[in-house]
């Protein structure tokens, strides 16, 4: 079921090339064989990649259906993923054989749902390559896991005068717990431009670091704009000044691979239900020592050591951070979609949907009066676009009466839209089960709607 990409793989090369290639004596008549060498290697890594795009897509019970009597074309992924049959599966086995409620239970229902519910944060340590599994919080998803930290940091270390960093590109839910937290202390929120195409301006970025920045909250992939920004780079140049860093990977998790270590990420954070996991579920990855010197966000069950009517020793991580009974199914589905995509291969997926980002935005470009919004160099497989004349929710109903299914509106990005000065755009966004042929007929569907709309 793995998609190979493996570009080392040993075509034989035909043997009238051969012979060229060494006669050759000419440099330019070298580069142009080379070239049509390479492509006949990425040729054949194509359509070995839709072979196998079949057999996946298979996995994903929902692709089959219908939708207003066509075929789902879903290009949606953006807002939420759908969900391959091992998820369905570990959701449905929970239900039928395991349920019962985690941690504290000494019977045997409760001793396995609290093995597999560990074994689902193992998973994500050892996916995200975190130094240790109590760095792994469940949370409600992306949106609660900023809200924990942005309270829970607020609290200790934002005071009156201080600033907190972060992008004109965020998504609402890294915005408003950032704005709620500098009303409540008298701290300033700075935002670090970005350029006309979607790029932030990093001369601006280190410029707005200065001693009063307590902490800098940016998205790894921007939900609109398609925007991969360098949080590497980002992370190092706050690091300089001492400053911890919250990474967003909302969009960046199920298109590439993330080593928390390795990007020296303080806090990073996602929701399952974007990474062909179950909705209501998310996770908030801390480095030790800043989830040790947080205070808990919420208290209750579960968080504690002790209680007595004076008093309340808290428990360690990650339990102090998890108060009451969690979403147990989700997380055991979330530890099944990390394994379904590990087992394709981020790599892989990465690659496969660059090919599709490739090919829509040519087939897009060449509709008269479309632009794209977002036109970074690096770039992960979103499109969002607007069509002159034209407002992009009658685009989308028209698109959905054909059976696709795109996004429209400000993304929860209102800032971005203002910068822009448009009110919303169409956004396509992929994931590894689309297809070229899925690209066409959208780009088929979306003529017909501009035909009919002008
Ligand atoms: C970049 C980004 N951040 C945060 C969120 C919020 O995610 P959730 O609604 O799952 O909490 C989204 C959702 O679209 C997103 O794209």
């Amino acid at each position: 079921m793995a998609i190979s990409h493996d570009k080392s793989n040993e075509i034989p090369l035909p043997i009238p090339f051969k012979i060229h290639y060494f006669r050759a004596k000419d440099s330019l008549f070298r580069i142009i064989l080379n070239f049509a060498i390479v492509k006949m290697i990425e040729l054949k890594d194509i359509s070995k990649l839709s072979i196998e795009i079949n057999k996946i897509r298979a996995d994903f019970p929902i692709l089959s259906r219908k939708v207003n009597g066509k075929s789902l074309i879903y290009f949606d992924n953006g807002a939420t993923t759908q969900k391959p049959k091992s998820v369905i599966d570990a959701i449905d086995n929970y239900y039928k054989n395991q349920n019962a409620n985690i941690h504290r239970g000494v019977h045997t229902l409760s001793q396995e749902v609290t093995v597999a519910y560990e074994n689902a944060r193992a998973t994500i340590q050892k996916h995200l390559n975190a130094k240790h599994a109590h760095e792994i919080i469940f949370t409600k998803g992306t949106t609660d896991s900023i809200n924990i930290v942005a309270s829970s940091f607020g609290k200790k270390f934002i005071s009156k005068g201080d600033e907190v960093l972060i992008s004109a590109m965020e998504h609402h839910s890294n915005i408003l717990p950032w704005q709620q937290v500098c009303e409540e202390k008298g701290a300033i929120l700075k935002v670090i431009p970005i350029n006309e195409n979607g790029e932030l301006i990093i001369s601006e970025y280190k410029r707005l670091l200065t001693d009063k920045t307590k902490i800098v909250a940016i998205t790894h992939i921007s939900n609109t704009l398609g925007t991969i920004n360098n949080v590497e780079e980002l992370i190092a140049l706050a690091h300089v000044k001492n400053i911890p860093v919250l990474v967003d990977g909302a969009q960046a998790i199920p298109h590439m691979s993330v080593d928390v270590q390795l990007l020296s990420a303080d806090f990073y954070v996602f929701s399952a239900h974007k990474v062909f996991g179950p909705t209501g579920v998310g996770i908030l990855y801390g480095k030790e020592k800043w989830l040790n010197e947080l205070p808990p966000y919420q208290v209750g069950g579960g968080t504690i050591k002790t209680v007595t009517f004076e008093k309340t020793e808290y428990a360690d991580l990650p339990l102090k951070f998890e108060a009451g009974t969690p979403h147990i199914e989700g997380g055991i589905g979330l530890a099944a979609a990390i394994d379904y995509i590990n087992e394709i291969g981020i790599k892989n997926i990465a690659a496969y949907e660059h090919e599709l980002l490739v090919y829509a935005t040519e087939a897009i470009l060449k509709i008269e009066g479309v632009k794209i919004i977002g036109t970074a160099k690096e770039k992960a497989s979103v499109i969002s676009f607007v069509v002159e004349g034209l407002h992009p929710y009658d685009v989308g109903v028209l698109l959905d009466a054909q059976g696709v299914a795109v996004r429209t509106g400000h993304h929860c990005t209102q800032p971005l839209m203002n910068f822009y000065s448009i009110p919303g755009t169409i956004r396509a966004s992929f994931a590894f089960y689309n297809t070229k042929e899925e690209i066409d007929q959208f780009i088929l569907a979306l003529n017909k709607s501009i035909q009919r709309l002008r």
